[in-house]
């Protein structure tokens, strides 16, 4: 009872003392005209207003950026004096894209809460380059959006929550990464007119085979990076871009891949196929015979033997498949007899991975024999 005494009047004398401090005489307000309507007196609250509630969210609030010398300069974003063209508003817990000025020609968004893309901001950005969207929580980008910004040639949006591919997207575009969505549609025409894109990832989405028609790809005619990895495929992609350098397809359910394939891909360099189906059975003899691949990767699939390849690859990656035997003169692209001080003919492999098969050391003869440039094989 006592303590409780004491802090009433401790209270009670510290609430006196605010009113003291309050009654301080105030500087001197210039006179104003008065109101013509008074505001009826409102009785005070006996108990100090409580703040506002906040709204029901579990994000963190925004971060401030520090005064900027660009009094366009969203509070959230830092505006460095030395990147005039540069609005870095990355990992500042923003919600809603603040208005970008229009000097702005890279706008690095990433990292932060933002659930949707709207017109709006964007009014006066007609410059930008390049805008990088990732890891926020976006489903939604209207259509009209980047429409309008010709200028724009990177479009960074992985890491979001997008199920279909945007579209009204702009021609010029050349790069466009909407790896890590939920994407399971691609509206028609959504890659039309968009002649000089050169890398589209698509990578880890729930892309499958009827989602892809035949004439998706058709007008990618700069196309050099496909990734479709990570999604559920079950079929090789039909009518990607004869331009393709890499393509990308690890982690989908392909069990075989139709004869001639290939044909036509008259770049292709790299083929990624780890984490799929495939077996001999859906493998025809020379599928693989591609002149200008580099770098080939099968592994976690069902092979049983190794596939025929070209003289000019360097890297092929079998490991964790169903490989009992590997032989050397049946693999190897040239006559070894015949041919075997022509250098020139000598086939160009130089990693060999094929741990995780049924095989143990030693290598067989014919295979050192044949691929004499191999310095790495991994059993
Ligand atoms: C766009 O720019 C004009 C002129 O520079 C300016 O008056 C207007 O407020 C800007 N609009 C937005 C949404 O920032
Ligand atoms: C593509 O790039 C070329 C040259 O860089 C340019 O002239 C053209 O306007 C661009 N846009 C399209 C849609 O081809
Ligand atoms: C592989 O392709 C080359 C041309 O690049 C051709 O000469 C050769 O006969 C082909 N080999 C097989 C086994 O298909
Ligand atoms: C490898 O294949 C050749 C040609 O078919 C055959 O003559 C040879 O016996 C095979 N080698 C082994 C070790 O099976």
């Amino acid at each position: 009872m006592k303590a409780g005494a004491e802090l009433f009047s401790a209270l009670a004398l510290f609430l006196l003392m605010g009113a003291v401090f309050t009654q301080r005489p105030r500087p001197k307000k210039p006179t104003r005209r008065p109101p013509t309507t008074r505001k009826p007196s409102v009785p005070q609250p006996a108990v100090p207003a409580q703040p506002e509630p906040q709204e029901p969210t579990d994000f963190p609030p925004r971060i401030l950026g520090p005064p900027s010398m660009f009094p366009d300069c969203p509070l959230e974003c830092l505006c460095s004096p030395s990147y005039p063209n540069a609005l870095n508003c990355e990992n500042r817990n923003i919600r809603v894209i603040p208005v970008i000025p229009s000097r702005a020609h890279y706008l690095y968004l990433q990292n932060n809460y933002i659930s949707e893309v709207t017109a709006e901001p964007f009014r006066n950005a007609t410059e930008i380059r390049w805008v990088n969207l990732a890891n926020n929580r976006i489903h939604r980008i209207d259509k009209n959006v980047f429409e309008k910004i010709p200028a724009l040639l990177y479009l960074y949006v992985q890491r979001n929550h997008l199920k279909e591919v945007p579209s009204g997207l702009p021609a010029n575009l050349e790069q466009l990464r909407l790896g890590r969505n939920r994407i399971s549609k691609i509206p028609a025409g959504a890659f039309s007119k968009m002649g000089n894109l050169t890398l589209l990832d698509l990578y880890h989405n729930q892309l499958s085979d009827s989602d892809l028609g035949k004439n998706t790809f058709k007008d990618l005619k700069s196309l050099m990076q496909l990734n479709l990895a990570h999604n559920v495929l079950k079929k090789m992609p039909a009518g990607v871009p004869s331009t393709l350098i890499q393509l990308f397809l690890d982690r989908n359910h392909i069990d075989d891949i139709p004869k001639d394939y290939f044909e036509g891909l008259t770049h292709l360099a790299f083929v990624r196929l780890n984490y799929n189906q495939l077996s001999d059975k859906g493998l025809p003899k020379s599928v693989f015979n591609i002149s200008t691949l580099l770098d080939l990767q099968l592994s976690h699939n069902q092979l049983a033997s190794v596939p025929f390849f070209n003289s000019h690859l360097e890297h092929l990656h079998l490991n964790h498949n169903s490989i009992e035997s590997i032989n050397g003169t049946l693999l190897c692209p040239y006559n070894m007899q015949a041919d075997f001080n022509d250098l020139s003919l000598v086939p160009r492999l130089r990693y060999l991975r094929l741990d995780g098969n049924h095989l143990s050391p030693p290598i067989p003869v014919d295979v050192i024999m044949c691929f004499r440039h191999l310095h790495s094989i991994v059993i």
